[in-house]
């Protein structure tokens, strides 16, 4: 017996078979990326004196670049975290004033220092590395 022999036996048709199969099914929006842990093998340098990166001269600024995130917090620090949501990989925004980054999707919100601070995230964002060497500003595994 094959299976449309199956389901005629069944008094069910493939159409039917296919919805009862997709019952369990939860829809998954993936956003804009694919992914939601960081890349791995990091290591680029954002030049500074470009006007292109000038977000990170000031305060607050941020940009991404290389799927991260690279920001610049109100203290002066430079910071760097994967730039896609550990709950559905949407794209975070960093939010200076508050000191974290945000997920327009559900609205997660996570630490500087990555740590989930709101859900449904559950998962940390990856954490990379950053040296300001003149207007050198190295990101890094
Ligand atoms: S995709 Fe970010 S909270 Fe759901």
């Amino acid at each position: 017996m094959d299976r449309k022999d199956f389901l005629n036996s069944m008094g069910m048709s493939a159409a039917a078979f296919a919805l009862l199969n997709c019952m369990g099914c939860k829809k998954t929006d993936i956003g804009s990326s694919p992914d939601t842990i960081g890349p791995s093998g990091i290591n680029f340098t954002i030049d500074l004196s470009l006007a292109a990166n000038s977000a990170l001269l000031g305060n607050g600024g941020s940009l991404i670049s290389n799927g991260l995130i690279v920001a610049r917090t109100k203290t002066g620090s430079y910071i760097a975290v994967q730039r896609s949501c550990t709950h559905e990989s949407y794209t975070l925004t960093y939010q200076s004033p508050n000191s974290r980054f945000y997920c327009p999707n559900h609205g997660a919100t996570f630490s500087e220092g990555g740590a989930v601070t709101n859900g449904p995230a559950t998962r940390s964002l990856t954490v990379y590395n950053t040296t300001l060497t003149g207007t050198s500003l190295r990101v890094y595994s």
